[in-house]
């Protein structure tokens, strides 16, 4: 409800100088902040009625004193104990039964009170709940008006539930139809309006899931400055029409991210279960004992030990190698070495045997020579 403070709710209550507001269904406190800050300015008494508020209550209450009171209660428990009011903002349990009472007791008090009709503001009377029953509680609901209902998702097109997941707001207790009597909050008001006596006009604002405005007759008489605003406001039908058509689609991207969304926790809770899986499936392991180690971990170490030995036979593989080669190379070298011994000792005895036959000839010569000599 809070999407329509600022451009419907506030100029018009700017208009009204209510001296008192009720707000039901306060939950996080997003419109009783801008109540209250409005309060504030105008001087105005703020009634919230919330069963299980979701902000700081004391804190709040501490900070806004007289100003804020909070009634932690249903509000069909908590309407007959209002003083004098002139505006409501209903936002609490969306089904057929509460909206019905509510706007019954708003009308009874008043009666009471001796004050008009007040200005009420209602939320969500479009899909997915202006014509299916919601159950924040259902056990509060009498039995005749509560339809069977159960916690599953919904879809625009189509009035089932969906059985396989998915859809909006598949947390809440959604009744199983939609589209019948006594079902969803926009129900509720045009039964209320038919069976009041009196003079009021409900307009209705397409856009973030429905807000409609329930105008007494006596304000728009009375009260020019809010009548003229309420002119403004009132939608012609093509424009209502577009207006619907934008929220379709507005409606139809929100569902694809509640959906992707859903897929995305759905994925990230198997990721943590397997992760938890595997840690206790290791912790199981490392804690056998050795006897009990499973085949397939033994034939892992047996792999790991085998891998070892081969690496040592292959380092002493590459050792003996390289040894070898060494030996190679020095027998090579010191073959060299007796290869160049054996050419000088056999150059040696070429000049040996060149000396010996020089030498010879040379004697033969002489011994030649003193047989012819003279006498
Ligand atoms: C849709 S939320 C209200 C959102 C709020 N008005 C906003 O604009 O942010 C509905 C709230 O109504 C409360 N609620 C449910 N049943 C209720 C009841 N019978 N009377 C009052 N509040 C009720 C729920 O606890 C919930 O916090």
């Amino acid at each position: 409800m809070h999407r329509f403070w600022e451009t419907i709710i506030q100029p018009l209550l700017e208009t009204l100088h209510p001296q008192r507001i009720v707000e039901i269904g306060a939950d996080q406190g997003f419109n009783t902040k801008n109540l209250l800050t409005f309060c504030d300015q105008h001087d105005v008494q703020l009634e919230a009625i919330a069963p299980l508020p979701r902000f700081d209550v004391e804190a709040w209450q501490k900070q806004y004193g007289e100003r804020l009171r909070v009634h932690r209660m249903l509000s069909l428990n908590a309407i007959p104990r209002l003083e004098r009011f002139e505006a409501v903002l209903i936002d609490g349990d969306h089904n057929w039964y509460t909206v019905f009472h509510e706007l019954k007791l708003i009308e009874n008090r008043s009666a009471e009170l001796g004050q008009p009709f007040p200005l009420v503001f209602l939320h969500d009377i479009g899909w997915p709940y202006g014509r299916r029953d919601l159950y924040y509680n259902p056990e509060t609901i009498p039995e005749a008006y509560r339809k069977p209902y159960r916690k599953k998702g919904i879809r625009p097109d189509t009035s089932e539930l969906l059985e396989e997941g998915g859809g909006i707001n598949p947390h809440f207790n959604n009744a199983l139809s939609e589209n019948n009597l006594q079902n969803g909050v926009l129900t509720a008001i045009e039964d209320f309006l038919r069976a009041t006596k009196e003079p009021l006009e409900l307009i209705k604002i397409p856009g973030f899931h429905g807000l409609g405005i329930i105008i007494p007759g006596w304000m728009l008489e009375q009260n020019s400055q809010f009548s003229q605003r309420i002119i403004k406001l009132r939608p012609t039908l093509p424009l209502a029409r577009h207006m619907e058509m934008v929220e379709e689609e507005r409606l139809a991207l929100d569902l694809q991210r509640q959906e992707r969304e859903a897929t995305i926790r759905r994925l990230d809770a198997t990721v943590k279960r397997t992760e938890g899986q595997l840690t206790e499936e290791v912790q199981v392991h490392e804690n056998a004992p050795q006897g009990k180690i499973p085949e397939a971990k033994m034939l892992q170490q047996r792999l790991v030990e085998s891998t070892q030995a081969l690496a040592t036979v292959q380092a002493r593989l590459t050792a003996f190698e390289h040894r070898k080669a060494t030996e190679r190379k020095a027998l090579r070298e010191e073959f060299s070495k007796v290869d160049q011994a054996l050419a000088i000792i056999q150059a040696q005895l070429v000049a040996l045997e060149q000396r010996k036959a020089t030498e010879g000839a040379a004697l033969q010569r002489e011994l030649t020579g003193v047989g012819k000599g003279p006498t």
